[in-house]
């Protein structure tokens, strides 16, 4: 039956939601989502505050069952499964380490609720911590331990049940940036490593973008848009993606048609196959130079805006620029090493490729 053939069509996919939906009363927590994670992949689920992340990690999970749709892990379906035989490591925002416990007692406790050998959850738990740099605090307590430590135990011990699918509910934002910054890149690393299947939840786009596979936008409980971090970086699918992945320049305006997009009147040109209609430009900071001085020649390629520099904020490598074009406010960025002398007030010329501009 189709089932069936489903089933194997999908062994490939480690976590699969099909039409997966969740109501609590009247809100629709999480809507028709369909989506598959493949084996061994690490998938960032990103969105603002109550767009249904962590509803959807809870069905993946088990502990909450959805309204409609199936979840299917490793290719079969989990409707009526249990979450204990749903083989799901959790790591939650909360390290929820067991406190009157042990380091080792909190790695070892789902091996012994599985009752594995004594010797084999011994080798198994010297091996969790040493992967996550804490083979010598196996005695110490959770109240001992920092923050970020908590969370390195939280994922040895998820891992210690050897799950299918590794499940993690902003693990980091409870810590501070320096700490966040580190553990990201060892999360990802272990992920590699151990080649497990791996849903992400986070409300930080540049961790999402810096370690996924690929980031699945969430937006009202619907998804918004899945791809890879490049592509959802430079091809967002809509304003509120483009707004949601980061800086951007928007201008609204009208598109003819033939490359052409006008805006406050001017003329740009931008690549694009889209229909003539209103629409928004999106141009992004590190896009925009300044350009030479000179009459404003209308190439079919090149874009210049005439305006005045606002104001200008030091990032470091970068420096942000401000600068405003009848009246609407534009960001670039430049190197900071180029050392640019602009300053408040200063007229500016700023250009940008039509193979740059990408239309919402
Ligand atoms: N147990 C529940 N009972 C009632 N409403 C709930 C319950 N859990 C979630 N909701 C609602 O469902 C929606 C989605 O919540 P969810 O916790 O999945 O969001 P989230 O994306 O994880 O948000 P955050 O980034 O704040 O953690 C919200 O409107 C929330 O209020
Ligand atoms: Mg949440």
């Amino acid at each position: 039956m189709n089932d069936v053939k489903s089933a194997k069509n999908d062994s490939k996919n480690g976590v699969e939601l099909v039409g997966v939906g969740k109501m609590y009363g009247n809100v629709h927590a999480v809507r028709d989502v369909s989506l598959a994670v493949k084996e061994g992949e690490f998938l960032s689920v990103v969105g603002p505050s109550g767009c249904g992340k962590t509803t959807m990690l809870r069905m993946i999970s088990g502990f909450v069952a959805p309204d409609s749709g199936d979840v299917r892990i490793g290719g079969a379906s989990m409707k009526g499964v249990p979450p204990r035989k749903r083989r799901v490591g959790i790591v939650f925002q909360n390290y929820a380490l067991f406190p009157n416990m042990t380091v080792y007692e909190n790695v070892a406790f789902g091996m012994k609720a599985q009752k594995w050998p004594e010797d084999r959850i011994k080798d198994k738990a010297a091996a969790l911590l040493e992967m996550v740099g804490m083979e010598d605090r196996a005695g110490a307590y959770p109240r001992h331990l920092s923050g970020g430590q908590q969370q390195r135990i939280a994922l040895a011990r998820a891992l210690a049940i050897e799950p299918r699918v590794l499940l993690l509910d902003e693990p980091l934002s409870a810590l501070d940036a320096k700490v966040r910054n580190t553990l990201r890149f060892e999360i990802k690393r272990i992920q590699r490593n151990s080649g497990i299947t791996t849903v992400y939840v986070t409300h930080d786009q540049e961790e999402a973008l810096s370690i996924s596979d690929r980031v699945a936008l969430m937006r009202g409980g619907a998804l918004e848009q899945l791809g890879v971090p490049a592509e959802l970086y430079a091809s967002p699918a809509s304003e509120f993606a483009a707004d949601f992945i980061g800086v951007n320049n928007i201008m609204r305006g009208v598109y003819q048609g033939d490359g052409r997009f006008v805006w406050n009147g001017r003329t740009l040109f931008v690549e694009t196959k889209r229909d003539p209609g209103p629409a928004a430009m999106m141009v992004r900071p590190e896009r925009f130079a300044p350009a030479e001085a000179g009459p404003v020649l209308n190439e079919p390629n090149i874009n210049i805006l005439e305006g005045r520099v606002v104001g200008k904020v030091f990032l470091g490598p970068l420096t942000r620029v401000a600068f405003s074009v009848d009246g609407a406010t534009l960001l670039m960025d430049l190197l900071s090493a180029a050392g640019e002398p602009l300053s408040a007030g200063d007229p500016l010329r700023a250009r940008f490729a039509a193979a740059d501009a990408h239309l919402l």
